[in-house]
């Protein structure tokens, strides 16, 4: 049931800074009420020369699964956080009911991408102001600010009855107003996912504090990132620059009971050069406890895996970060660090997607591949979780499964190219069923045989966070404010500069997509169809 914690352990997982922030494009005038399945509505011309109409309507749809009750608990038992997703029925796309449809469990990584929606909500961010208030975008600060209230609540009650955890979130169950960690992650925590959601905390916190009125809201979240960072290394950090990937613990005891043993569970690290990375930051600036040579040994033990590598085209080859995968999942750091102020990791970045958007078009895939839900057979299952799904000639672990794509998987693209990074989203709507009341569709297969008919933060709000700029520009406002913006570029440049020096292909346009999902017989949902 919980494949996609099964990411965290196995991956052992815009703009430079004078310009503007990256959440300003331009924006024209939406369409107030876009239909449901407006994708074929346009043609892939009209999205590569001007991006933003078809942006403007994604961004309307993602927006109904933001609502409270789909992707977050409402009922009569409010708490703000978030659902993993949701089952849709086959034929008309509406929510199953709660009981057999809601996958009520979710985790911290689920909490990052709304948490980061909410922060760029408040620096009134168009983009998020369309997915949270269409109607009224001068009220998505407002929203945004009661969500966060709510959540810190609900966050700091949790904390009381599972001190444990220090503050940080397990996989949770989200069936009642007070959520209790899932049956499967009783007295265990992950590092990765709550790598992700500190940084969203810490851009939540930059943004709050630039209004007079929400700055109480601030104060508390940063108690809770400070509280947090107290013990993070007690309770994640085994020396030697080695970090657990999951932790196991009494979660009744406080950190600082003298019965509470922190200890790592099997002999899963912390050591990967993608999404992982997040935690390490954390590590690195706020963990109290280490000292100058444990802070130097985080990053050596991370870089046996950080490699550059070559992937061919018959346009010459290009350098590129090697992958795990190369499932897009992997490049989630993007969304919350400001890695592209470091010239040599903007330029690399750059390479991966060029590598990313050519092998699909080369190989006539008509998407892109990520970690992701397989579709969902007759009896409305979802098949299985396929963590393997990338490039295998770039990546380290070469048996894949590469029969389903999935539209997030442009949701890195979109920060090296805009234009390229929606026409291969729309390349991907165009599929049957692939939108649905809800905004786009999981996944599907290459094939066109089959979808997940099933919406989930994962799989939206990644491409939804990106055609916001994400929350870098956030993270580094604060990072400079605090005198830590230098020692982030230092390093980073110090440890990708090492590995990447001169790279090919940099000349290489982007590719578009040539190749459509063939239609096998499936019919769009009725719910969302073309009228
Ligand atoms: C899906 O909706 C159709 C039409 O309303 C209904 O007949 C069917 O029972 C629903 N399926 C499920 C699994 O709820
Ligand atoms: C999810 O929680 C709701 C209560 O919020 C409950 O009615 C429903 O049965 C639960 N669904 C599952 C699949 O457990
Ligand atoms: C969530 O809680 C309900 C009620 O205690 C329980 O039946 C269910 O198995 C739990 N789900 C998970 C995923 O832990
Ligand atoms: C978490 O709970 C502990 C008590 O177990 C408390 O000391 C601490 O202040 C709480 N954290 C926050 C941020 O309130
Ligand atoms: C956790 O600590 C409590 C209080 O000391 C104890 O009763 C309980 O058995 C412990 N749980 C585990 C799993 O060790
Ligand atoms: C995904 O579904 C296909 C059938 O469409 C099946 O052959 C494959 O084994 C499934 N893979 C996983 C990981 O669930
Ligand atoms: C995006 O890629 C397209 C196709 O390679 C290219 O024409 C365009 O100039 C690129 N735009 C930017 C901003 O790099």
């Amino acid at each position: 049931m919980f494949k996609r914690a099964a990411i965290a352990i196995f991956l052992i997982t815009l703009v430079s800074a004078n310009k503007r922030p990256p959440w300003h494009h331009p924006q024209p005038d939406p369409t107030p009420n876009p239909p449901c399945r407006f994708a074929p509505g346009y043609s892939l011309e009209q999205v590569v020369q001007n991006p933003e109409p078809f942006i403007q309507d994604v961004l309307y749809w993602e927006g109904k699964f933001v609502q409270p009750g789909i992707g977050s608990l409402q009922d009569n038992a409010a708490n703000g956080l978030t659902y993993d997703g949701t089952l849709i029925n086959q034929t008309t796309g509406l929510t199953l009911p709660y009981a057999s449809g809601r996958h009520n469990f979710s985790a911290a990584s689920k909490e990052s991408l709304h948490i980061m929606l909410l922060a760029q909500a408040l620096t009134s961010s168009p983009s998020a102001a369309r997915v949270l208030s269409p109607s009224d975008p001068a009220k998505a600060p407002e929203i945004a600010f009661k969500l966060l209230e709510q959540k810190l609540d609900t966050y700091l009650d949790f904390n009381r009855t599972y001190p444990g955890f220090g503050g940080f979130l397990p996989w949770y169950n989200n069936t009642f107003t007070k959520i209790e960690p899932t049956n499967d992650w009783v007295n265990r925590l992950p590092a990765l996912d709550n790598g992700e959601l500190v940084w969203a905390v810490y851009a939540a916190v930059q943004a709050l504090s630039q209004v007079p009125s929400y700055r109480p809201l601030a104060a508390k979240w940063q108690a809770w990132l400070d509280y947090n960072a107290a013990h993070s290394a007690k309770i994640f950090y085994q020396g030697q620059g080695k970090v657990c990937a999951v932790a196991t613990l009494n979660q009744s005891l406080p950190p600082n009971d003298p019965g509470q043993k922190y200890t790592c569970e099997g002999s899963m690290l912390l050591n990967d050069p993608y999404e992982g990375e997040l935690f390490t930051w954390y590590l690195y600036f706020f963990a109290p406890s280490l000292s100058p040579a444990d802070k130097t040994a985080l990053w050596t033990v991370k870089r046996p895996m950080l490699q550059s590598t070559t992937y061919t085209t018959p346009q010459g080859p290009i350098t590129v970060q090697k992958g795990y995968w190369f499932s897009a999942h992997e490049q989630w750091k993007i969304l919350e660090m400001p890695y592209y102020d470091v010239d040599i990791v903007r330029r690399v970045f750059n390479n991966n997607e060029r590598a990313r958007t050519c092998n699909s078009q080369i190989k006539h895939i008509p998407g892109m591949y990520a970690s992701v839900n397989n579709i969902t057979d007759a009896s409305n299952q979802i098949i299985g979780y396929i963590s393997a799904a990338g490039i295998p000639s770039i990546a380290f672990i070469p048996k894949q499964e590469l029969d389903v794509i999935t539209p997030y998987s442009v949701f890195p693209t979109l920060f090296a190219n805009r234009s390229v990074g929606a026409a291969w989203l729309w390349n991907m709507l165009q599929g049957k069923k692939m939108q649905n009341p809800y905004g786009t569709t999981e996944s599907e297969r290459v094939d066109g045989r089959g979808v997940s008919s099933f919406v989930s933060w994962d799989s939206k709000i990644t491409t939804v966070v990106a055609l916001g700029g994400g929350v870098g520009g956030l993270v580094r406002e604060k990072l400079k404010g605090e005198g830590r913006h230098g020692e982030f570029l230092r390093v980073v440049e110090r440890e990708y500069g090492r590995v990447f020096k001169d790279l090919k292909g940099e000349d290489i346009d982007f590719c578009l997509p040539k190749a459509r999902v063939p239609d096998a017989g499936l019919k769009d949902y009725t719910n969302c169809k073309a009228k």
